[in-house]
């Protein structure tokens, strides 16, 4: 069992909840994941380590509540113990020097990026992030993500923090001035697949996490596959992270909705 040290409200369903697990905080590095069930009996969901704390043994998550079992964990409080986490899985982010990096974060997965441009910014890489959301309150891990980057660009699609409109509008600007080495972008698959789709035509590699439906977590059940450069990987062995430029988003983005009719009913049933 796992216990929850620590819970915050990061924005509107969007929770923070920092989870006892010494073996895994001891092994964990930027790109990782877990798999967790909040109870026995329960689904098992992946999430993305965004931070671990060696001294309280314990890893945070940070998860967006959109479903039975996302509501569910988002109903637990402090002290309360999680049935089983499995982790660190999936590989690790390639943190080397490259030169000028751009990390791009959407919503819940700026603090999936955070992690990742904090290794980058630790090997000596100079670092521009462009975080967005879809107003003030939905772009989280600011202040974390401001510390350890050379340039910080906030955009949301109401104005209400930063600049009015998409992370790529202010990608593009850049991209037209300066040279970049490389990119990583996290968030919603939709805003991965344009940035992959932008940064194509500069020719700048562009690594993606990828955010399938998982079950088993160990590439026996294929329900995490995905197509990449016309060969078929499966993203909780292989991935998460791979090259934008090579993943079928299309693929990606319909397999994402197969489940839609039995996980409305799921939480139909659970909020009843
Ligand atoms: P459901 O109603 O069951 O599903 C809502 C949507 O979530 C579905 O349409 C589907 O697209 C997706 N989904 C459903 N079941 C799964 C599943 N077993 N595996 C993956 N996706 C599923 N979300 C976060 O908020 N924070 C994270 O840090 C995060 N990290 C992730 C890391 C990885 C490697 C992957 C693959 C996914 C990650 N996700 C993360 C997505 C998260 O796993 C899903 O939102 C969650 O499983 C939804 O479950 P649900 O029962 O609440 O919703
Ligand atoms: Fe089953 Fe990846 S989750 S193969």
């Amino acid at each position: 069992m796992f216990e929850i040290i620590v819970k915050k409200e990061l924005a509107p369903n969007v929770k923070l909840i920092e989870v006892k697990a010494p073996l895994i905080a001891r092994k964990a590095l930027p790109g990782q994941f877990v798999i967790l069930r909040v109870y026995e009996k329960g689904e098992r969901i992946p999430l993305t380590i965004a931070e671990k704390n060696i001294e309280t043994e314990s890893i945070t998550i940070v998860f967006q509540e959109v479903g039975k079992t996302t509501k569910l964990l988002g109903k637990l409080r402090v002290g309360d113990k999680i049935s089983d986490i499995v982790g660190p899985l999936g590989n690790p982010s390639e943190i080397e020097r490259f030169g000028v990096v751009i990390g791009v974060g959407g919503g819940v997965g700026i603090a999936a990026l955070y992690p990742i441009l904090k290794g980058l910014k630790e090997k000596g890489n100079y670092v521009i992030s462009i975080i967005g959301g879809r107003s003030a309150n939905y772009v989280i891990f600011r202040e974390e993500i401001e510390k350890i980057s050379d340039e910080i660009y906030v955009t949301t699609d109401d104005g209400s923090l930063g600049r009015k409109g998409l992370v790529t509008d202010v990608l593009k600007e850049i991209l037209e001035k300066r040279k970049i080495d490389r990119i990583w972008a996290v968030g919603p698959t939709i805003m991965m697949k344009v940035v992959s789709d932008l940064t194509k035509a500069y020719h700048v590699p562009t690594i993606v996490s990828l955010n399938p439906i998982m079950v088993d977590g160990t590439g026996m059940c294929g329900g995490c596959r995905v197509t990449v450069g016309g060969k078929i990987r499966f993203t909780c062995v292989d991935g998460p992270e791979f090259d934008g430029h090579l993943v079928d988003f299309d693929e990606l983005l319909t397999r994402l909705k197969t489940y839609k009719d039995e996980e409305t009913l799921a939480l139909r049933l659970f909020e009843e």
